[in-house]
């Protein structure tokens, strides 16, 4: 049955009030759906009893949570939902969008107040505006980063915000290892399924070597990524070894099996942003988080 959502143009596939399709296949985001079918709980606060997800989303937000309350919320990329959860106990309304089968495995998908929508974000046409829009993790792994920031600024009222982030380039941009490297030997060469099964049994010991690098180079980050790309989060976030070992395994399959991967420069963002009249509120350098506005006529 064919649907309309009054916040969209498009025509989309009705499975319940509160689920709708548009693209039924899940295109280049295949390998996010197998990750977040397989392992959703990891990030998940209210799983996990920890606040992790809360915390980020607080720093997404520049340490204004309260800005969620009472709004329409368009949330991008969604994932297993470790921020949809947080979103929806502020929000009026969260429309939570992502491509991939993520969807139907999605933490809040059945809350009241939450709509489910799998689409690639950039086929959907704009037509009721939201107050906040959120997208978080997404940017660097669509096809062309740049028009995608611009799209998400399509969705949002003129008194709206638009909080957004893309992952850092590193200084030495894709010569690291990770791009010249190890992303293209392993997915050549070893099935997403047959890595997977590998992290599994070996993220204990991979963790115990790459730990053992760090230490031998002086504690350098940088350097043990180059010899073994494994994502660990060890004095970073206060996580159980067993949580450490999950969200590695996780991570890692993230960072190796994306399609796309285009991390930015923040100097390169402001410059997008200021030429397309996007105000910047306010911008962490940093981990590169913008809070932004459309500029008045
Ligand atoms: C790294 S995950 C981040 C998920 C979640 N936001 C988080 O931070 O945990 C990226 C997500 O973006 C989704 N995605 C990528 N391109 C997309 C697009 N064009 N439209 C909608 N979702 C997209 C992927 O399917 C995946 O679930």
């Amino acid at each position: 049955m064919y649907s309309e959502i009054k916040f969209f143009k498009n025509y989309f596939t009705k499975i319940s009030d509160n689920f709708f399709i548009l693209d039924n296949d899940d295109s280049y985001s295949v390998n996010f759906g197998k990750q977040w079918r397989d392992h959703r709980d990891i990030q998940i606060d209210s799983i996990n009893k920890f606040s992790l997800s809360y915390d980020y989303l607080n720093k997404m937000l520049f340490s204004n949570i309260e800005i969620l309350k009472n709004k329409e919320i368009l949330e991008i990329g969604s994932g297993a939902g470790r921020f949809t959860e947080h979103l929806c106990q502020y929000a009026d309304k969260c429309v939570s969008v992502d491509l991939s089968s993520s969807v139907f495995y999605n933490i809040s998908k059945n809350k009241k107040n939450v709509v489910i929508i799998k689409s690639d974000f950039t086929k959907l046409i704009s037509n009721k505006k939201f107050d906040i829009v959120f997208c978080r993790g997404v940017l660097q792994h669509t096809p062309d980063p740049i028009q995608s920031i611009l799209k998400l600024h399509e969705f949002v009222k003129e008194d709206g915000y638009v909080f957004f982030d893309i992952y850092k380039l590193p200084k030495i941009g894709y010569l690291h290892p990770k791009y010249i490297l190890w992303r293209p030997l392993i997915k050549t060469f070893v099935k997403y399924e047959n890595f997977e099964k590998f992290l599994r049994k070996r993220i204990k010991i991979l963790l115990k070597i790459k730990r053992i690098i760090r230490k031998i180079f002086f504690n350098s980050k940088f350097i043990s990524d180059c010899f073994l790309p494994i994502w660990d989060y060890k004095n970073y976030y206060n996580l159980s070894d067993y949580n450490l070992e999950k969200w590695a395994i996780l991570d890692t399959l993230d960072g190796i099996y994306a399609k796309y991967d285009y991390p930015q420069r923040n100097n390169k963002i402001i410059n997008i942003l200021q030429n397309n009249s996007i105000e910047i509120i306010n911008n962490d350098k940093n981990i590169i988080i913008f809070q932004t506005k459309l500029k008045k006529n």
